[in-house]
């Protein structure tokens, strides 16, 4: 099994504030860095830590060379990662003490990859190959259509959740992986039950993953519905965990790990990425995953 990822790259500035700045409100950072991330990024990262082969397919700026340098070390083949015009997609971040974050991104070069340049990069693969995605990329629903006909299998995660998300074909979706927050955008409000409720009506072909953070993680398809505990770590930095969890999950998978052994380890890897601080360099690797 090999992974295509249509992902975002990021330079991620991070600031550590004690609490997140509320509207109207100005905070002083206690420390700044600068990072490397993006949803894709970090989900590609996670995959190839855990041995699994993936191509990332993106656009960075002149500026974002250490960002593909960076996915190249950690064994993502990075051939499809094109360089254009436009500067390299940048997240702000604000982390506070209890590890919360609030990110605001400007898209940069992350919305710039055009149908052209997504056919030219599907024409490497075929039906073994599966598909991921997030919200942080321009033309997904033409990358979901044209990843169908040749017979993929989709990955979605719908983060940043907006409303172009319900625009996209989403009965062409195979795994659908959200957060709470993010599965009320899409599915309305309600309780987690009456949520994943209204996403197996939504999807009824897809198999659900609802990440619900410290409370674990709901698994919901036409044939099953279990509970994963979270795995328990001292939360210093929360960015990316959920994607750290994602790459994990999906490598363990295609492993022939089975869905409840598969559920843990991402949930094992999602604790260790938010013990540290950063992004791509928080994502575990595959011998601390399974010492944990
Ligand atoms: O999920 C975490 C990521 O979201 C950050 O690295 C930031 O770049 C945004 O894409």
């Amino acid at each position: 099994m090999r992974f295509l990822n249509f992902g975002s790259l990021n330079i991620d500035y991070v600031y550590r504030v004690h609490e997140l700045a509320l509207p109207g409100q100005t905070v002083s950072s206690f420390s700044e860095s600068k990072f490397f991330g993006g949803k894709g990024a970090i989900q590609s990262a996670a995959l190839a830590s855990s041995g699994c082969q993936v191509f990332h397919a993106g656009k960075v700026g002149k500026d974002g060379q250490a960002c593909i340098d960076t996915l190249k070390n950690l064994g993502v083949d990075t051939h499809l990662v094109l360089t254009g015009e436009y500067k390299t997609g940048m997240a702000i971040i604000q982390v506070d003490d209890r590890g919360q974050n609030s990110i605001i991104i400007a898209s940069g070069a992350n919305k710039q990859i055009t149908t052209p340049e997504i056919d030219l990069a599907l024409k490497e693969f075929d039906s073994d190959t599966t598909v991921l995605l997030q919200n942080e990329t321009s033309e997904i629903g033409y990358v979901m259509r044209k990843a169908k006909e040749k017979g993929m299998k989709i990955c979605l995660n719908p983060a940043p959740m907006d409303p172009s998300i319900r625009q996209l074909p989403l009965n062409f979706v195979d795994i659908l992986i959200l957060n709470e927050r993010e599965a009320m955008g899409l599915a309305g409000g309600g309780t987690t039950r009456e949520i994943a409720d209204s996403l197996g009506h939504m999807l009824p072909q897809a198999e659900i993953i609802l990440t619900l953070g410290d409370k674990g993680v709901l698994y919901h398809s036409a044939k099953q519905e279990f509970y994963v505990p979270a795995a328990e770590s001292k939360v210093i930095d929360s960015t990316g965990a959920s994607d750290a969890f994602l790459g994990y999950y999906m490598a363990a998978i295609s492993q022939g790990k089975t869905i409840e052994e598969s559920l843990k380890i991402g949930c094992i890897a999602g604790a260790i990425c938010v013990s540290r601080p950063g992004a791509v360099e928080s994502v575990p690797k595959k011998d601390e995953v399974e010492a944990f």
